[in-house]
């Protein structure tokens, strides 16, 4: 059961009653954690791996930056895509899908539905990650394929299934990163181009969500052409 609380200013979700991820929460607020690597460090994220009395988890902090007056527009239309993958990970990982990494807790400092900085605590997944996979094995590359094709049959979507943003542990492929976004038939789509694209896995399923898609890339393209000829 996902519980919502108040920390300070921030709205925290939290996965069951466990306060274990409230007390993480509140170190991190204290500047008390232990950081044993960090993965990522660009200016408007960071990723960490920290240790805990509880283990280790991952840690992410995402502040964005840019097109605030777009964001908060966007954000007020369409929700939190966040709190969208918070619902949605737990709702897969409930019916027995565990490929997507685990979301502990989710804290917001928000102004209305408007979120101006999101962290994240997630299940640290110790394993290979493709990106350091010289050679993507036919077998590999059928259950990245396969974990994709029932992500999307548990209604989630990718949205970048880049060779950074899958782990193999213990010979099982598991998806990090995940959007949060409605798993339309075109973003379906672009996932299954995507991983054409990068791993050379045939998108065999040409769908209406495939064909509007290629149309609109088509379309814009064709729109930028003749914004240059002007
Ligand atoms: N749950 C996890 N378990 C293990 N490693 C992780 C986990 N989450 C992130 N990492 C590591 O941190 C890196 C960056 O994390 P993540 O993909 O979430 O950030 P990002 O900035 O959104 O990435 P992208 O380049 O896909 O936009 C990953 O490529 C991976 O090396
Ligand atoms: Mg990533």
């Amino acid at each position: 059961m996902i519980k919502k609380n108040v920390v300070n200013d921030f709205i925290v979700l939290t996965k069951e009653q466990d306060s274990k991820y409230l007390i993480i929460f509140n170190d991190f607020l204290s500047y008390n954690l232990k950081i044993i690597k960090v993965f990522r460090s660009i200016e408007d994220t960071k990723v960490s791996l920290i240790d805990t009395e509880y283990g280790k988890f991952v840690l992410k902090v995402f502040a964005p930056k840019g097109k605030k007056n777009e964001r908060f527009i966007k954000s007020m239309l369409k929700g939190d895509y966040y709190e969208k993958l918070f619902h949605q990970t737990a709702r897969v990982r409930q019916e027995g899908f565990d490929a997507p990494n685990d979301f502990y807790l989710l804290a917001e400092r928000k102004t209305l539905r408007f979120a101006h900085c999101y962290i994240m605590l997630i299940e640290y997944i110790e394993g290979t990650e493709l990106a350091d996979i010289e050679h993507i094995s036919d077998s590999l590359k059928h259950d990245i394929k396969n974990s994709i094709v029932s992500l999307h049959h548990h209604g989630m979507v990718s949205g970048d299934p880049h060779k950074g943003n899958f782990i193999i542990e213990d010979d099982v492929v598991r998806i990090i990163d995940l959007s949060g976004k409605r798993p339309s038939a075109s973003r379906k789509a672009k996932d299954r181009i995507d991983l054409e694209r990068h791993y050379g896995i045939v998108n065999d399923k040409k769908d209406a969500g495939y064909y509007l898609l290629t149309y609109k890339k088509a379309l814009r393209s064709f729109l930028r052409k003749i914004k240059r000829k002007k």
